[in-house]
């Protein structure tokens, strides 16, 4: 019943103040609830120190998903920390702007124990390779490499090793692969009739598979993802900026027709993690993150993935955490989402 303490209530409230005593700095997720009241003197957080994990925030549809996300967005630029967000929905535009002074919200901090100002984050907008209006994000061929390219397409061993000799061509004979279309030009020509004496050359490489290889750029491309190939190559090292007043930079990648193309957020994924992954050194346990992601929708960005791909992925957000670099997944549908156990679960 409303308002009445539920049975064993005041030991688990004792048992949640208890937990949460802790001195360091932490994100302010809320207060306990006992029935509908909020006790605003059992607050529930989690320490910045333990945010270099992966986690899941889940919860049906208008549970406050999203705002749950942005309020730990938030408070992590607020201490320092950069965050970077996939915005497929279009909702978290808001964060530029402090938010309207209103009574409810106000009301509702108060009853968590929580202060509430309305501020401002430090946001930059980002898109994929230049659709929409943010700093586009592209990645040349030569830097994505032949590993990962070949995962993204979905190669077997025999085809991944032959992707490898076409670049090892491109390189040793100086021609840049920077899109798409300067890789399928080297595979055109090396199956072509004035090739053929250059492909004998290379050795270990079929004109059959390298033909095999060609189709599959050529629907990769067609689904949208040469656009994100190319020059200038966006910086990694940009995610990891602060403002001068010392916020945390907010990377809002928007992601709006992402739906009808997941293979090239999937792509794009891939290359970041990577690309951090090489240039962040290990740091052990550190007192707040370097980086913090968060994919709201994120069954969405997964569609159609395949089960290798997801297993890329799933290795790489693994590692990543010792380079303090944490990971959320925001979703409706954890199943869909990877098949793990959060580390932090806000349900
Ligand atoms: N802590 C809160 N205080 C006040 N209002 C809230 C709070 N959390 C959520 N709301 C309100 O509830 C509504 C739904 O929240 P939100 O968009 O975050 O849900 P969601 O779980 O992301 O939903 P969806 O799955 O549809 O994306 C919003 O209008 C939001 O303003
Ligand atoms: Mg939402």
């Amino acid at each position: 019943m409303a308002g009445q303490a539920l049975p064993g209530a005041v030991e688990q409230l004792d048992a949640i103040r208890s937990g949460y005593t802790f001195d360091a700095a932490a994100l302010e997720l809320g207060a306990a609830l006992d029935g509908e009241s909020a006790h605003a003197d059992a607050p529930v957080r989690v320490p910045l120190s333990t945010l270099n994990r992966h986690g899941l925030v889940a919860g049906a549809t208008g549970t406050g998903k999203t705002k749950t996300l942005q309020a730990m967005a938030e408070q992590l630029s607020a201490q320092g920390v950069p965050v970077f967000l996939a915005d497929i929905k279009g909702d978290l535009s808001g964060l530029t702007e402090p938010g309207a002074d209103n009574p409810k919200v106000s009301e509702r901090a108060a009853s968590v124990g929580q202060e509430w100002t309305p501020t401002a984050s430090p946001v930059e907008f980002l898109s994929l390779g230049g659709q929409g209006k943010g700093v586009p994000i592209r990645a040349t061929v030569t830097s994505f490499g032949p590993t990962l390219l070949s995962k993204v397409l979905g190669l077997n061993s025999t085809q991944e090793s032959s992707l490898g000799l076409v670049f090892h061509y491109a390189d040793a004979h100086g021609l840049a692969l920077l899109d798409l279309k300067d890789l399928r030009e080297v595979i055109m020509f090396l199956t072509s009739d004035e090739g053929k004496d250059e492909l004998k050359a290379i050795g270990g490489l079929s004109k059959q598979t390298a033909g095999v290889i060609l189709r599959e750029l050529t629907t990769f491309a067609n689904q949208g993802a040469d656009v994100f190939f190319g020059e200038p190559e966006f910086d990694t090292a940009e995610l990891l900026r602060t403002a001068q007043d010392g916020h945390g930079i907010i990377s809002c990648l928007e992601l709006a027709d992402v739906q009808d193309r997941p293979q090239l957020f999937s792509t794009f994924l891939m290359w970041l993690l990577a690309d951090l992954f090489q240039d962040l050194p290990e740091v052990g346990d550190a007192e707040k993150p370097k980086l913090v992601f968060f994919f709201d929708e994120a069954h969405l960005l997964f569609n159609d993935a395949s089960k290798e791909f997801l297993d890329s992925i799933e290795q790489t957000v693994r590692l990543i955490r010792s380079k303090g670099v944490g990971i959320f997944f925001v979703t409706q549908s954890p199943k869909d989402v990877l098949n793990w156990s959060p580390v932090v679960g806000l349900v």
